[in-house]
């Protein structure tokens, strides 16, 4: 195979299927050429798309006439992996990266993608059914052709072979014609490797590009995101030819046969994110997305091969040796901060105080050079907050901000910031924004901790687990089933306790905030320490307990608090890492360090609080009388 042209030319595939009655797909095509490194652009797109059901992943490599297909039945990470040792990106002349969702075939190395021709000339990749292939494969069959494959896909480039002309996009259109639908469809062809084509009939495509000479085919705009600048949404019928020289990249589309002309629309980036996708609500899409929110946050700042912290990521935090840190924030926020409290007071042995904004300005704060406060808002325009900031500039005190938008008002006035990168957050109720901040937070306690000299092993021990957080996230996103069933047996409750201890105080006031917010049910939060102190005088077999457990230094004591509420003979749900004889429902979380756990049980608490306000039918992305952002005081 020779690939030994001017242009990069790399192709990514992403293909998933899902059948809703009879012929309604969802397919996924992410095709790039260009001269960015294609291993990052393939990465990431594949992270973007892995919120689609797949069974199986391939990516497949040509290097000039060598050639190399790696294929995992699983987890993209389990494949990327493989690529992402020693490579040389600018060796590679294309790419071309699978997930399939099984439709004709099973889930098995043989039925991936890419399927070739008989003779090994065409390339193909494709989403969506041939209706009518049982019929074309044994026409084929009778004219000697063999399969390696169960699928559909097999049939069309054998057709491809069967129908060859002098033209590649002449013969494609004949092949077109005999196929019914629903595809997406791109072909190569080994002898001429300038050129590609793309089918269209039933199954999404879209064709994309930017003004640095990138191009770009998907099914979901998704994978796009960052990248493309216009959008053309290709239509049924329609066939695109696209061929490059050493000069020039150009593109041909053709309709029924004939060439025609689509306009190009300017790739909205905010409406992208503003869609549901195939989730019911925002807020589903939206925990979903925290996986990818967390990768996205440690990128550039973290190199996972040494353990490094990116010095220039943390600007802002090298000047000063803090001795107090002041966090302020209001809500949700608000949580992230006490979070952080414990890591910094934990880690790097430094005061911090968390203060609620709208409590904190109703009292004389004191202003010095080596104390430092931070403001954490999603929205950077909380008037709570943005008052003290303003407060704190009077005096020329020093500020730092955790902001997830970039132009807002706290990212613009703080001394310096750190942006979230949690992208668009639509529902209410903050879920990605809760966790990418967090993260952001705990790499600035990591990189404090680091300057005043860290505790080597669990300082590595702690970046081991961060490296594979975004995993165990998934591991508990798989449990959203059963988080489902458990919602279903506490609809008929009206009260709810969550408790934890250490790191988990923070996560089950958060659990609770957002379970009050969509369930509108009642709960309280408390350091299950209290329980003795007064919360066991509320709760009876009218109020379950949702503990949060993982099995970090805390358990022993833990499970003592566990015991008086069995005791009792009171219902406990438990969120945690192993099997326990008490409880009378589970959400079982990965293991991991003390120090990352909250970021397991905050998801499952993120479960819990949307299926019971699911199940209720409450309107989950617009609580009764909350607004997203609260620029008011
Ligand atoms: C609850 C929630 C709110 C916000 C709070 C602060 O789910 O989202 O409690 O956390 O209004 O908003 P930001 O973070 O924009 O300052």
């Amino acid at each position: 195979m020779n690939y030994d042209w001017h242009v990069v030319f790399n192709l990514y595939l992403v293909v998933s299927l899902t059948f809703y009655f009879h012929f309604f797909v969802m397919c996924w095509i992410f095709w790039y050429t260009g001269s960015w490194d294609t291993v990052s652009v393939l990465l990431h797109g594949l992270q973007r798309l892995e919120y689609r059901w797949y069974d199986s992943a391939w990516l497949y490599v040509t290097w000039k006439d060598w050639s190399h297909l790696e294929r995992a039945v699983g987890k993209v990470s389990e494949l990327t992996s493989r690529f992402d040792q020693e490579r040389d990106v600018s060796s590679y002349t294309c790419w071309i990266a699978h997930t399939r969702w099984a439709t004709h075939g099973g889930v098995t190395e043989s039925n991936t993608h890419p399927h070739t021709s008989n003779d090994w000339k065409r390339i193909i990749v494709h989403n969506g059914i041939i209706e009518n292939y049982s019929k074309l494969k044994k026409e084929l069959i009778a004219k000697w052709y063999t399969f390696s494959s169960e699928t559909d896909t097999e049939v069309i480039a054998n057709l491809l072979q069967e129908h060859a002309t002098w033209s590649f996009v002449e013969t494609v259109k004949e092949v077109q014609s005999r196929i019914r639908w629903a595809y997406a469809v791109l072909i190569l062809h080994v002898d001429s490797p300038n050129e590609m084509v793309a089918l269209r009939l039933w199954s999404p495509l879209l064709f994309a590009y930017n003004d640095t000479n990138e191009y770009f085919f998907s099914s979901d705009a998704q994978a796009l995101a960052w990248y493309a600048k216009k959008l053309i949404y290709l239509e049924d019928g329609d066939l695109l030819h696209f061929h490059t020289t050493d000069a020039w990249k150009d593109y041909t589309i053709f309709h029924n046969g004939e060439v025609t002309k689509r306009d190009s629309e300017t790739f909205d980036h905010e409406a992208m994110e503003a869609s549901k996708w195939d989730f019911k609500h925002f807020m589903l899409k939206e925990i979903y997305e925290q996986p990818n929110v967390l990768s996205r946050v440690c990128k550039w700042r973290v190199s996972f091969e040494d353990f490094t912290l990116h010095a220039d990521a943390f600007h802002g935090m090298h000047q000063e040796d803090y001795k107090k840190i002041v966090t302020v924030a209001c809500g949700t926020s608000n949580y992230v901060w006490r979070l952080w409290t414990y890591w910094i007071q934990q880690l790097a042995k430094i005061e911090a105080q968390n203060e609620i904004a709208s409590e904190y300005e109703n009292k004389p704060f004191f202003v010095d050079p080596r104390k430092l406060h931070i403001f954490v808002s999603q929205s950077g325009e909380t008037a709570d907050t943005l008052s003290v900031l303003k407060m704190l500039q009077e005096q020329w005190g020093k500020s730092f901000g955790v902001v997830n938008v970039v132009w807002s008002s706290i990212a613009r006035l703080t001394d310096s910031w750190f942006f979230a990168r949690a992208g668009t957050e639509i529902g209410v109720a903050s879920t990605k924004a809760f966790t990418s901040q967090s993260l952001c937070m705990l790499l600035l306690a990591l990189f404090l901790w680091k300057r005043r000299g860290m505790r080597l092993s669990l300082y590595q021990k702690i970046m081991r687990e961060l490296e594979h957080l975004p995993a165990y996230i998934e591991t508990v996103l798989d449990q959203s089933d059963q988080i489902r069933w458990i919602a279903m047996q506490l609809m008929q409750y009206k009260d709810f306790f969550f408790l934890g201890r250490g790191y988990q105080v923070p996560i089950a006031y958060e659990s609770s905030l957002k379970f009050k917010e969509i369930t509108y049910l009642h709960s309280e939060a408390y350091p299950a320490g209290e329980l003795k102190h007064w919360p066991l005088a509320l709760i009876d077999e009218n109020v379950p307990t949702i503990f949060i457990l993982p099995h970090d230094e805390m358990y022993e004591a833990n499970i003592s608090s566990m015991q008086e509420i069995k005791a009792r003979k009171w219902k406990i749900c438990v969120i945690w890492d192993r099997s326990v004889e008490w409880s009378d429902r589970q959400i079982s979380i990965p293991e991991t360090c003390d120090e990352l756990y909250p970021f397991l049980t905050v998801v499952a608490g993120q479960l819990l609080a949307y299926h019971l306000a699911d199940l209720l039918e409450n309107d989950i992305d617009k609580p009764r009388n909350l607004a997203k952002s609260v620029t008011v005081k």
